[in-house]
This record gives C-alpha cells, sequence and structure tokens, in this order.
C-alpha cells in the first residue's frame, strides 16, 4: 500500500486526517472529474482489490457463458461443466481475438471464429484444428499448459461474483471479513433471483461510496424516507444508525434507540417471507453494506439487494443491481404484488432511472449532480459532519491509501 505522498498535497492529506471531523477536509474535485486520476486508479487501485463485476444468476446452467469488460479488459463469465463459475480472459492465444462475443447457452466448448483454435470451458486449449495442415494438427502440437484461455482469479460470494486481476490480494473471505461475519445468520445463498437491471449514470463510482451516510435519506429519498425523526433524535442528536468501517467494508446498522419499524404481516398485502435465518443473531444486522471498492449489499426483511458500480469514465459509472427473495416467491401469484412493491421502492413504478423516483434513482440523479458541481474549483472545499459522515472521510482515506 502506499500513502499517497507522491499524488496528493501535503495540504490535502493534512486537512483529510485532521482529527476533528467538523474542520477535515475532503479530496479534491480532480480526483472525481480527472482522467489522469482515473487512469490511476485503473492502473493502481482496482487491479489489487476484489471487485464484484457479475451476479451467479447471470450463467444460472451449466454451459452458460456471457462476454464482460471489467477495467478495460475483455472477460468471460461462465459455469462449467462441474457448475462451477470461472472468470476468464476473452483472448485467444493464437492471435488474439475475442472468442466469446455474445452471451451463450449450453456451450460444452469455446471456439474461437477466426480459425478454430478451441477451449474447454475450464479454458484448457483442447484443439488447433489443421496448424499443422492435418484435422488432428499432431505433427506440430500446441502445449495447452502455455496456450490456454488465461483464468482470472474469482470467488462467488452470496450470489456475487469478485475478481482480484492482480491475483495477490488476501483471500475474498478474508478481504470482506467484517462483513462476512454481519450476515453469517442469513442463509443468503438459498435466496432466488427476481429482477436484474443495468444502468450508466453520469457520476464518478467513488460517489457511490461517499453515500455510505444516511444524512441524505429526508433531501433526497422523498416519498421513501421522509422524516429525520425517523434518522435521529431530535432532542440529543444522536442518530439512530451506527456508522462502521472496518478494513474494506462499511456498514449503517441500526441501533437500540430506533424504534421498530413496522413490517408486513402474514396475508397482508405488502407482505413477503422473510430472508430464512440459520440463526437468531444478538442484535441487529447491518442493512446498508459496501465492500470497498465497488460492491454493495442491501439487507432488508424481504429482499437482498446486492449492486456492482463498474467505472466506465471519470463521470461515467455503471450499475449492475439484482433483487433476491426467498425460495417459492418468485413465480407465485400471491407474492406478485408485493415483490413489485419492493422494486418499485428501490427502481420507482417505471422502473427508469430518468423517472428519478425510487431509491437508486434519486441517489444516482444526485451523485450527478455532485459530479456536474465538481467541474468548479469550489468544490475543492468539502465538509464532513461528525453526526453523520465519518464512513466518507474513511472511504477517502481508503481511496488515499491504496493509491502507490
Ligand atoms: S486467433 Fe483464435 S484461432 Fe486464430
Ligand atoms: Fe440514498
Amino acid at each position: 500500500m502506499g500513502n499517497g505522498q507522491a499524488i496528493f498535497s501535503a495540504e490535502t492529506l493534512q486537512a483529510l486526517r485532521e482529527p476533528v471531523l467538523d474542520n477535515a477536509r475532503g479530496l479534491p474535485a480532480s480526483v472525481y472529474t480527472s482522467q489522469s486520476f482515473f487512469d490511476l486508479e485503473q492502473a493502481s487501485l482496482f487491479p489489487k482489490t476484489w471487485m464484484g463485476i457479475a451476479f451467479d444468476t447471470d450463467v444460472p446452467k451449466c454451459g452458460d457463458a456471457i462476454p464482460l469488460t471489467v477495467q478495460g479488459l475483455p472477460l468471460i463469465l461462465v459455469r462449467d461443466n462441474e457448475g462451477i463459475i470461472r472468470v476468464l480472459q476473452n483472448v485467444c492465444r493464437h492471435r488474439a481475438t475475442l472468442v466469446l462475443d455474445e452471451p451463450c447457452e449450453a456451450l460444452t466448448n469455446f471456439k474461437c471464429p477466426y480459425h478454430g483454435w478451441t477451449y474447454d470451458l475450464q479454458g484448457g486449449l483442447i484443439a488447433t484444428p489443421f496448424w499443422d495442415g492435418t484435422p488432428g494438427s499432431k505433427s506440430i502440437p500446441v502445449d495447452p499448459c502455455k496456450n490456454s484461455l488465461v483464468p482470472v482469479r474469482c470467488h462467488v460470494w452470496n450470489h456475487v461474483v469478485f475478481v482480484n486481476l492482480e491475483g495477490t490480494a488476501p483471500d475474498l473471505l478474508n478481504y470482506l471479513e467484517p462483513m462476512d461475519r454481519e450476515l453469517s445468520h442469513l442463509d443468503i445463498d438459498c435466496l432466488e433471483v427476481g429482477h436484474r437491471q443495468t444502468w450508466d449514470f453520469a457520476a464518478n463510482w467513488k460517489l457511490v461510496m461517499e453515500n455510505w451516510e444516511v444524512y441524505h435519506h429526508v433531501w433526497v429519498h422523498e416519498g421513501v424516507f421522509d422524516k429525520m425523526s425517523d434518522e435521529v433524535d431530535l432532542g440529543s442528536g444522536d442518530p439512530y444508525t451506527d456508522m462502521i468501517a472496518d478494513g474494506n467494508t462499511m456498514m449503517l446498522r441500526a441501533n437500540d434507540r430506533r424504534p421498530p419499524i413496522p413490517q408486513p404481516v402474514e396475508g397482508s398485502s405488502g407482505y413477503l417471507p422473510s430472508i430464512p435465518r440459520k440463526w437468531e443473531p444478538d442484535g441487529h444486522t447491518s442493512a446498508a453494506n459496501a465492500v470497498l471498492p465497488n460492491t454493495t449489499v442491501t439487507i432488508g426483511a424481504m429482499a437482498y439487494a446486492p449492486a456492482l458500480y463498474i467505472p466506465i469514465a471519470p463521470g461515467v459509472t455503471q450499475a449492475r443491481m439484482a433483487w433476491y427473495f426467498a425460495p417459492g416467491v418468485i413465480g407465485e401469484n400471491c407474492f406478485e404484488s408485493a415483490v413489485n412493491g419492493v422494486l418499485d421502492r428501490w427502481l420507482g413504478p417505471a422502473r427508469k432511472l430518468a423517472d428519478r423516483r425510487g431509491i437508486r434513482p434519486q441517489d444516482h440523479r444526485c451523485m450527478e449532480l455532485q459530479q456536474a458541481a465538481r467541474s468548479s474549483p469550489i468544490a475543492d472545499d468539502v465538509k464532513f459532519s461528525t453526526t453523520w459522515e465519518q464512513n466518507v472521510r474513511y472511504f477517502q482515506h481508503w481511496v488515499v491509501d491504496q493509491i502507490d
């Protein structure tokens, strides 16, 4: 890990590290807008982390494969013939052609469209037809050890496919251990996907992670979080949410001060079976969870909603989100309107980002406004509330620490 000394000015680092949070200052606007800082992140930050890039349900059956682009790299996500999810570099080892250019089902191998080199679903080279002029190409064998599709280190956790491009990060379960521990009582693996949605928005990826606070709720989420008295004790100023940052994770966990939130009861129109539990936890479970740099997993009583934020350009991020429900919910008529209610709350009734209704369109619109403001030098001077925004500064420190 570097300390960012070569990239950030001494004044910037000193202001960021100011012990009294109300007196601290955040990172300058250029880290959100400049191509050179974006390039630096692409080269120095993301490859050594675990990035969420896809969902296991993107390739539900053996032989399913989709092409993906991550960090500008063409990749293949595949579920092999044993049901194991793999990520491979999507580059033929003969003369570098994309091996897979569209989603496919029921594959038994990958065949390069240029000269027919063939790879099994684990990426192993199995045929180089007519390399020596004969169909079996036996006289000039091509060594599969040196010429198979290059694997990318990957791990599936709670339906999210993570990759570590550099290959040297700690094991994923170690990397996100505080989050794994927080959610360990929930049987997330058994959940079934109900909806997936992908969209681009015009803001830097870091603004997503800097949104890991609840101060914005009543201002941004009209119709969803409408009362500040639901967020904080208005007399004492003590929030009802603990803001937790630990290692590569950040969480927003309700505390014991929060008044209980009524949930739909069985038989009522909004009712859905809750996420099954392996055991009852001692206290509250964090609802809003971030695995740095680019993955979030939200736990509601009735749905699990992971989201992946793929940086496309300094001012463009792609969001890939999915909603998972308890077994037996999806496809059951009696739950259809409650499932739609969950999706309405997240995405608005039209399911369109431009509608600016629903939690995610509202958040992303606000991030676009933050991004636009960062073309002004005034945006170099940002402040943090001690009451609400310790996670925001934690994340900014984390970014500085990652940059060599
Ligand atoms: S480039 Fe793939 S077989 Fe020639
Ligand atoms: Fe929000």
